[in-house]
């Protein structure tokens, strides 16, 4: 029951995080191409603020029930005397995780912020330019992302 709860959690956040990425590459961002740069940059520097901020919740779930699965599996197989080898699958799984989870933080920390002081300084192709490099890091995520989903599930 543990163990199926904690996958439950690594699933509903991957599936904020992946679904959001979808949402926002495929059709908010195209659907704000033909909107003025003041609009358009305003609205995507608010609609990322919110997402981000899901993001990292998703994050920190995803790596804790991801980690607390891993430790609770091999603590079953010492437990019942085997020696606890991790599937290839699931290495691969976290180290995908944990490039997707830089790159997160690259996005949050360092492009995000240079969005928001172009919308402070109402400076437009400032604010286009970070978007554009938010655009490029959230699409290498979600390729990343589908990746390790079909890891996970054909590994
Ligand atoms: C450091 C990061 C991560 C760790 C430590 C981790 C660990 C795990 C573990 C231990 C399981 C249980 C596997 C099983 O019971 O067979 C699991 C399941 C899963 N994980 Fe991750 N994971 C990480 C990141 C990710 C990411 C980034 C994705 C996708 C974007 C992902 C997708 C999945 C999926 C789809 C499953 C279900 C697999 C199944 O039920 O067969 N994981 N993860």
């Amino acid at each position: 029951m543990l163990y199926a709860s904690l996958k439950l959690i690594h699933l509903l956040s991957i599936v904020v995080w992946v679904g959001g990425m979808v949402f926002a590459h495929f059709f908010l961002r195209p659907a704000t191409q033909a909107l003025e740069p003041a609009v358009r940059v305003r609205l995507m520097h608010d609609v990322l603020e919110r997402f981000f901020a899901a993001v990292l919740v998703a994050v920190v779930l995803m790596l804790a029930s991801g980690v607390w699965m891993i430790g609770n599996f091999a603590r079953q197989v010492v437990q019942s005397g085997g020696s606890f080898a991790m599937p290839l699958g699931w290495t691969v799984m976290a180290t995908l995780g944990l490039v997707m989870v830089a790159i997160f933080g690259h996005i949050r920390f360092v492009l995000f912020p240079r969005l928001r002081r172009a919308v402070s300084a109402t400076d437009w192709p400032a604010g286009g330019k970070a978007l554009a490099g938010i655009r490029t890091w959230v699409g290498v995520n979600l390729a990343l992302g589908v990746l390790t989903v079909a890891v996970a599930l054909l590994m």
